[in-house]
């Protein structure tokens, strides 16, 4: 499974990184909004330094301004992918902008039938969000499952991208449901480093290591 970082925070960028197992990042105008910097100029920035995937949101919610939205944002760099939203239009674009090589990850998905859907219209991913889906009583990782199961029988290239995580554990179950891509709030992804048992062993390790000479 392939890890992403959820987060248009630079620094959380750059700590993750440097851990060496991020492969993308992902980000939304929620996010961006907290940064108070400009969307492309933060692209950009994330692009200088994880070489992979770096997802960012169209907000146009017409056909042709969508489009040319999504162009403009493919254009930032050949590692963008556009996110666009499930829904009529959205479906319509990806179909469009699929045709003309723009890698698309279709965003506030809540169900299987919607995955099915984008991946069709032909997108290169499908984030179902988890976390908002528990929030709401649901099972999120259900419609990971289910995804992954029905791009798997219908050999569809379109890949599952958990999105919306909250916990470690959330990451542990993507990764058993067979979701491609999990995108991780940066917190998140450094709860996965740690385990107190580990703490302690380097504790007793070092402890021990006084008692003889290490040559
Ligand atoms: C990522 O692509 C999504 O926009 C993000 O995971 C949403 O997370 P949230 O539900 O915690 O806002």
């Amino acid at each position: 499974m392939r890890i992403f970082m959820d987060t248009a925070n630079i620094e959380e960028i750059r700590r993750g990184a440097a851990l060496g197992v991020v492969d993308g990042v992902t980000t939304n105008p929620s996010l961006l909004a907290r940064e108070g910097v400009q969307y492309r100029d933060r692209v950009l920035e994330i692009c200088a330094v994880v070489n992979g995937p770096i997802s960012a949101e169209c907000i146009s919610t017409e056909l042709e301004p969508l489009l040319a939205e999504a162009r403009r944002i493919a254009a930032w760099h050949e590692n963008v992918v556009v996110k666009v939203p499930m829904g009529e239009v959205g479906l319509q674009a990806i179909k469009q902008l699929a045709s003309e090589g723009i890698k698309v990850n279709t965003t506030l998905i809540f169900s299987a039938n919607q995955a099915l859907l984008a991946a069709k219209a032909g997108a290169a991913y499908v984030s179902p969000f988890i976390g908002r889906l528990n929030d709401a009583g649901q099972d999120g990782m259900a419609v990971i499952r289910e995804s992954v199961r029905i791009f798997d029988a219908f050999h569809l290239p379109t890949q599952v991208l958990a999105a919306s995580v909250r916990g470690a554990r959330d990451v542990t179950e993507c990764a058993l449901a067979g979701a491609h891509v999990a995108t991780i709030p940066s917190a998140v992804l450094f709860q996965m480093i740690q385990h107190p048992l580990t703490d302690k062993g380097i504790e007793i390790f070092l402890r021990d290591a006084q008692k003889y000479s290490p040559v």
